[in-house]
């Protein structure tokens, strides 16, 4: 069964940019708002090399990492091509001025993701893997999974 847990006001969130949420397991939940007041929610980790979406500008119903400037689609998660990648989005819904998240998700998705290690990896470096080129997506990126069905807010219909 799913619950709904208010994590802040709308006016907690401003405008074109983001409030993180603190999960007891798993990274940050970044909820975002636009300038039409249309909220949405990503984990804070950018699909590049784990940048904290929450920093980043929000246009339209995008938000461009604060890293290198990828541009992250708010509706899925989705990095815009030509680059590739997907964080996971959050059921989230917007009622009387108030933000819920959904909690069920916030306890159990995608809590098995971590942020990057910056600096070398020499101890984990396979000698024999082609080298690394800027626009790939890292070790281990996961198709667009999404949140729940038919629970998120904003223009994601
Ligand atoms: S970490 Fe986000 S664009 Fe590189």
């Amino acid at each position: 069964m799913s619950e709904w847990k208010v994590v802040c006001r709308l006016e907690d969130i401003p405008v074109l940019g983001a409030r993180r949420v603190t999960r007891t397991h798993g990274l940050d939940v970044a909820v975002f708002r636009n300038d039409q007041d249309e909220v949405f929610a990503l984990l804070d980790r950018c699909p590049h090399k784990g940048g904290p979406l929450s920093q980043g500008i929000v246009f339209g119903s995008s938000v461009a990492c604060p890293l290198h400037n990828w541009t992250i689609g708010l509706c899925t998660g989705q990095a815009a091509a030509p680059d590739v990648g997907c964080t996971p989005k959050f059921a989230v819904k917007l009622e009387i001025g108030l933000v819920f998240l959904n909690s069920a998700e916030l306890a159990s998705h995608a809590t098995d993701l971590t942020r990057p290690v910056a600096g070398p990896t020499r101890h984990t470096v396979d000698p024999h893997a082609p080298p690394l080129r800027g626009s790939l997506p890292p070790e281990g990126a996961q198709p667009c999974l999404g949140g729940r069905p038919g629970a998120a807010a904003g223009a994601c219909a």
